[in-house]
């Protein structure tokens, strides 16, 4: 029988290199599920710490890996929202946002020869946005449409790893031209910049780059539009979000949960932010679902929100180690289950959007 109490202990046996605690005392054990030979949790750290903490991560899923019939262990890092520092930027009034839309739209450019934006969002890190928004690109290009991604997560722009293209653009006629990977047109935030840099960036520095990745890069031509541009927005739902939803054009959003409750509240979060500047959220994605963490959260959730639910994926460590060999699963291995979740997830999005 696996016993909670057991796994705790083992837990707290490994040590949290920041306070000398153990994880479970030090307060890193979060929604803890055990059941019989199984266990999972989530460990959330500040964005910045990521990297300190994945060894810790895998060194705990050793630890419970090694308990006497314990058959499977999920250890799901995750990156806190960023307390976005206490500041209202032009345009963007209190009432503005406390209350409806924006009273004044604050001006926004859309992308030359992009006919729609769709924003990939999430209400907290490490839920597995990237991968979404990656192989929901690649699945909607499978469609036949044209697609361009855009890396606008300032705090850990993952677009150059999973879809293993690096260098800065090439500029033409004074305009970027995107890198081409699996068939994507492809823009991140850490192409321009070292991702250290990307970081410490905020409110409207943040904002200005990603206006100029979106209206500066070449996705289209007049012959040739781009269908749909997907953009990977940073984690959370403080000013830096709100800042950046406002002065993008976006037609739409999808936003990814993994299925417990803590993820849940934080989606429900995001939603309520697009919501407030008018952009339709086109769906939840449940992510990581299976036998450890549970499933159907996100569906409900969806239904008590009134938005659409779009499937879930499950949790495969065929699409981790797709992305982190910058290869999208859905364009190196359509004939996969996972791959054929995001082509249904694709179509549900694509007609909604009208593409
Ligand atoms: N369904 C899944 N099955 C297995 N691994 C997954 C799944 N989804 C995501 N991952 C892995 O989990 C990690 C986090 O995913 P990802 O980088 O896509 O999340 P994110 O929400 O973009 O995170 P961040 O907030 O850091 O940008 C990655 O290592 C990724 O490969
Ligand atoms: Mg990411």
């Amino acid at each position: 029988m696996t016993d909670r109490a057991a796994v705790l202990a083992v837990l707290d046996a490994v040590t949290d290199p920041r306070s000398g605690q153990g994880l479970a005392t030090a307060g890193l054990v979060q929604g803890l599920v055990v059941a019989e030979g199984r266990a999972g949790f989530v460990m959330e750290v500040p964005a910045r710490e990521t990297a300190l903490y994945a060894p810790v991560r895998d060194a705990a899923e050793a630890a419970l890996k090694a308990m006497p019939g314990m058959e499977r262990v999920s250890v799901v890092l995750t990156a806190e929202a960023v307390a976005a520092p206490a500041r209202r930027t032009a345009g963007l009034s209190k009432a503005a946002t406390d209350q409806g839309r924006p009273k004044a739209p604050v001006p926004t450019e859309r992308p030359a020869h992009v006919k729609r934006v769709l924003a990939v969002a999430s209400g907290k890190g490490g839920v597995g946005k990237s991968t979404v928004s990656v192989n929901l690109a690649a699945a909607l290009a499978a469609r036949g449409l044209s697609v361009g991604v855009l890396d606008a997560d300032v705090y850990g722009p993952s677009l150059p790893t999973m879809l293993g293209i690096s260098g800065q653009p090439a500029y033409e006629d004074g305009a970027m031209v995107p890198h081409v990977a699996h068939g994507l047109k492809a823009m991140s935030v850490g192409l321009l910049t070292k991702a250290e840099d990307a970081m410490i960036w905020r409110g409207p520095m943040a904002s200005q780059a990603i206006n100029q990745m979106l209206t500066q890069t070449r996705w289209g031509t007049q012959e040739q539009p781009l269908d749909v541009l997907v953009i990977d927005l940073p984690p959370g739902t403080g000013d830096v979000q709100l800042t950046l939803i406002q002065k993008t054009p976006l037609d739409g959003a999808v936003i990814v949960s993994t299925p417990q409750e803590v993820a849940l509240a934080d989606a429900r979060r995001a939603h309520t932010l697009f919501d407030k500047v008018g952009v339709p959220t086109l769906g939840l994605v449940e992510n990581m679902s299976g036998e450890v963490f549970g499933t159907g959260g996100a569906e409900a959730e969806a239904a008590r929100l009134g938005a659409p639910y779009l499937g879930d994926l499950p949790l495969d460590g065929a699409l981790r180690r797709a992305g982190d060999a910058g290869r999208p699963l859905v364009a190196v291995d359509p004939q996969h289950p996972a791959s054929e979740r995001f082509r249904q997830i694709a179509a549900k999005v694509a007609q909604s959007l009208g593409l």
